[in-house]
């Protein structure tokens, strides 16, 4: 079999080794100064304020401090796409309230303005979108939705670190915005999330939200204080163990210096599977961006006939190529189903394909996947 091409990859070397070895030498892995540090680093790459942005330990973890910030519970509706990730849907229904899945533009896989305003209900009590693939989708006009009828926006950025729209970060568009550092991201910390709250006093809770609900910063700030009894804290709502270390911060720091290269190389590698594909009938390649969209890259999906996609990914892994679909519908999921059907996501959930996508790609890889992916489809259905 040919050498494996992974269908995400990060990207760490030298710099990072050398950024874990300094924290190991320093003696504080815990939460401190370098995790202030990726804070204030994200604030800045996002153009907000660092007090806006709280690290966590996992994207998950954000998106259930996002739900409690907002109060959600028992008998309010969460409208989000079908086409979403599984940790977002239970950090609502964790809160007792209801995940209701919107369809999606069965191209972009993002769901419009008027899909999620199909699904409104006066139960609903906010909307949870994410931008698939690093496309940003319709974002503008989902916030616009939101405030006219009054209703918090979670954006979920896992997808769309380096996103924008008219210059505005992907994430910062609603009022809470999460995004994952794990090892299948652009950018990685290993593991770990960032939370942006519009309202600085919500970002402020959810750091404690994020501390045991302790009303302190970090154990590492409390000693520096060098005040009397800085061993004491105060907790006026508990809550569970979600930070961020220095370890894995001191990566991400490293890993947010290279996320500029890290989109450019992935564009390009976009950019040559459009090329290499173009002639190819029996596939649709992935939207591109409209004017003043800046995409990620994080997914490179494609689309065939649904007949013959689950035998095409069987080839590219017998051929060393792996892909994958992101993100199995939600509203087919044991724990969510409810016999409500979304035509458009489940005829784009059978016919989409991810492709390797990361930085780590040579022009062979990509020219290898384009020319698997060619023969695989040489019989399928022209569309
Ligand atoms: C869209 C999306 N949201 C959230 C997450 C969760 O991120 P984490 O692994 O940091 O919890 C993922 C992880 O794959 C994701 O793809």
């Amino acid at each position: 079999m040919a050498t494996t091409i992974n269908v995400m990859q990060p990207e760490l070397g030298e710099a990072e080794l050398a950024a874990v070895r300094e924290v190991f030498e320093s003696r504080w892995i815990g939460r401190g100064p370098r995790t202030a540090r990726f804070e204030r680093m994200f604030a800045e790459h996002l153009g907000a304020d660092p007090g806006q942005v709280t690290s966590t330990s996992t994207c998950t973890e954000a998106t259930f401090i996002a739900v409690q910030l907002l109060g959600l519970g028992p008998g309010d509706e969460v409208v989000m796409p079908t086409v979403h990730f599984v940790g977002a849907a239970n950090a609502v229904a964790a809160s007792g309230a209801r995940p209701v899945f919107c369809d999606v533009d069965p191209h972009t896989l993002n769901p419009s303005a008027e899909d999620v305003a199909a699904c409104l209900t006066p139960a609903t009590r906010a909307v949870l979108v994410l931008h698939y693939a690093g496309h940003p989708g319709d974002i503008a006009a989902i916030a616009d939705l939101c405030r006219r009828r009054g209703l918090p926006l979670i954006e979920d950025a896992a997808n769309a670190v380096a996103s924008r729209v008219d210059g505005q970060a992907c994430g910062t568009f609603g009022d809470i915005g999460v995004w994952s550092f794990d090892h299948g991201k652009i950018a990685v910390s290993v593991d770990g999330g960032m939370l942006w709250a519009r309202d600085p006093a919500l970002a402020e809770r959810a750091a404690r939200l994020a501390f045991l609900g302790m009303e302190q910063r970090s154990g590492f700030d409390q000693a520096m204080r060098v005040a009397t009894r800085w061993w004491d804290f105060d907790v006026s709502s508990f809550s569970r163990r979600a930070v961020l270390n220095d370890v894995l911060a001191a990566i991400g720091c490293v890993q947010l210096e290279r996320l500029g290269a890290f989109v450019r190389r992935r564009r390009e590698v976009a950019a040559r599977y459009d090329a290499a594909l173009a002639e190819v009938k029996a596939v649709r390649l992935p939207p591109r961006p409209p004017a003043g969209h800046e995409h990620s890259h994080f997914l490179y999906a494609v689309q065939m006939d649904p007949s013959v996609r689950d035998r095409v990914a069987r080839e590219l892994y017998e051929n060393g190529i792996y892909t994958t679909f992101r993100y199995p519908l939600l509203h087919e999921v044991a724990a969510y189903g409810s016999g409500v059907r979304l035509p458009r996501a489940e005829h784009a959930a059978a016919a989409t394909l991810c492709l390797p996508q990361h930085q780590g790609l040579s022009d062979a890889d990509v020219d290898s996947v384009a020319a698997a992916l060619t023969d695989a489809l040489a019989t399928a259905p022209a569309l």
